[in-house]
């Protein structure tokens, strides 16, 4: 994709349904008892690949654009697959299925992308064999693929070395089939969404601090979800406001839940002009439109408990970084290197050729600011979230930038260029 800068972006839209609570209204819909309906579902690859998986195990699924329909089968309803699963680039439909299936009366075997099969699944595999789990790396590595033979559970308490929703959600899913209760403690707090969704589809979960808790159920209720959209996605769009001259947009019906809304909190502290309008709860997630305009953005040091709540938006931060005013220090961010790419490398060796002052550290990355960004020819390592933090880099540089391999965004933002175009008309 060839990305040329613009001189505003202004307008109104929405931006896609929250990846996070997509994958997790199928999960739960699916172990209800009844039909469940999910309104403005993320329509993209990786959220398509739990649903792939869910109907493989047997539930029925139908997608009509952005609303589905599940006709659950409760929590003991799921048949094994006859294939293996196959969970495409989705490191949150592996590690919270494979806390699932742990727990079922039958052996799965899953796997997914080159990528995938390079991300480490021994943090759930550990907890999870505490509850009484057996599964087996194949190729012996702490990677995808996994077999892994259905067990009886038991209830655990689990100190959690990261901070990691995945792993969370993982280990309070198993706990939904165990013999008692589970307790989570994390170093820090990750996102919160399973635990509100299990509660509205009627399980019993209690967050007191950095601990969590699941109560085994008998049975899930099927319910209607409106998946707000998501802060992620809509993180790009804010950037793009903040950094092109003579912009202001309003994006409506974003989630804002306070494990999610870090970026808000860091863009206030860089000086960014960002409102936030008519907030209000929906299925117990607060939402609310977010308005954005040009900035004069300073540096800032990202560090500690905040790192887990932006963890995604990290890529992007770094493109506003390069923008303001100063240095932006970001610490404690190793986890980076470890998602769908080495994040903290790919923006390291992308902002660098488009003439950007940053190094990488142990841990995190520095940033000098105030940078005349160059057009290049950038890489995405199939990570959708490198990509459009390099697409939206480009819109205030001199010259344009060609992306390779820039279809991975469809994981998560299948529209993007579609909406960047009509908020740069
Ligand atoms: C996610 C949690 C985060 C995040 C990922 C989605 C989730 O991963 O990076 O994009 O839906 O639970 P970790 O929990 O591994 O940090």
């Amino acid at each position: 994709m060839i990305i040329n800068p613009i001189s505003k972006i202004s307008g109104e839209l929405s931006v896609p349904g929250d990846k996070s609570i997509s994958h997790r209204a199928i999960m739960f819909s699916s172990l209800s008892d009844g039909k469940s309906i999910i309104r403005n579902f993320l329509q993209g690859d990786d959220c398509l690949s739990t649903i792939r998986c869910f109907k493989q195990l047997g539930i029925n699924i139908i997608i009509n654009n952005d609303v589905v329909e599940v006709e659950g089968n409760g929590l003991h309803g799921l048949k094994p697959s006859v294939d293996i699963l196959d969970v495409g680039n989705s490191g949150t439909t592996l590690r919270l299925m494979t806390g699932i299936l742990s727990a079922q009366a039958f052996d799965s075997m899953v796997t997914g992308d080159s990528s995938i099969q390079k991300r480490p699944m021994k943090r759930v595999m550990d907890p999870l064999s505490k509850m009484g789990a057996k599964i087996e790396s194949i190729n012996n590595n702490g990677c995808a693929p996994l077999k892994i033979t259905g067990q009886p559970l038991k209830g655990i308490t689990y100190e959690s070395p990261v901070s990691s929703a995945q792993v969370k959600s993982s280990i309070l899913l198993a706990g939904l089939y165990a013999d008692g209760k589970t307790t989570v403690i994390e170093p820090a707090p990750s996102r919160n969404h399973t635990e509100i969704m299990l509660e509205y589809y009627g399980g019993t979960i209690t967050t007191k601090d950095l601990e969590t808790t699941v109560e085994p159920v008998n049975q899930l209720k099927a319910q209607e979800i409106i998946v707000p959209g998501d802060i992620s996605s809509a993180a790009f769009l804010i950037t793009a406001a903040l950094i092109v001259p003579n912009s202001r947009i309003l994006i409506k019906n974003v989630g804002i839940n306070p494990t999610r809304n870090g970026i808000l909190e860091v863009y206030r502290r860089m000086n960014a002009n960002i409102q936030i309008l008519n907030e209000r709860l929906e299925n117990g997630e607060p939402v609310a439109d977010i308005l954005a305009e040009t900035s004069t953005l300073k540096g800032i040091v990202l560090e500690g408990d905040i790192i887990p709540n932006i963890i995604d938006e990290i890529p992007i931060i770094s493109v506003a970084a390069a923008y303001a005013d100063g240095q932006t220090i970001v610490k404690n961010a190793e986890e980076l290197k470890v998602k769908e790419s080495n994040r903290i490398d790919a923006m390291v060796e992308n902002l660098s050729k488009m003439n950007v002052d940053i190094v990488a550290t142990d841990d995190g990355m520095i940033i000098n600011g105030n940078n005349k960004l160059k057009g290049a020819t950038v890489e995405s390592y199939h990570d959708h979230r490198i990509a459009m933090s390099l697409a939206i880099a480009t819109l205030s540089a001199s010259g344009s930038t060609t992306i390779n391999d820039s279809d991975c965004i469809a994981i998560s933002y299948p529209g993007f260029f579609n909406d960047l175009e009509k908020l740069s008309k």
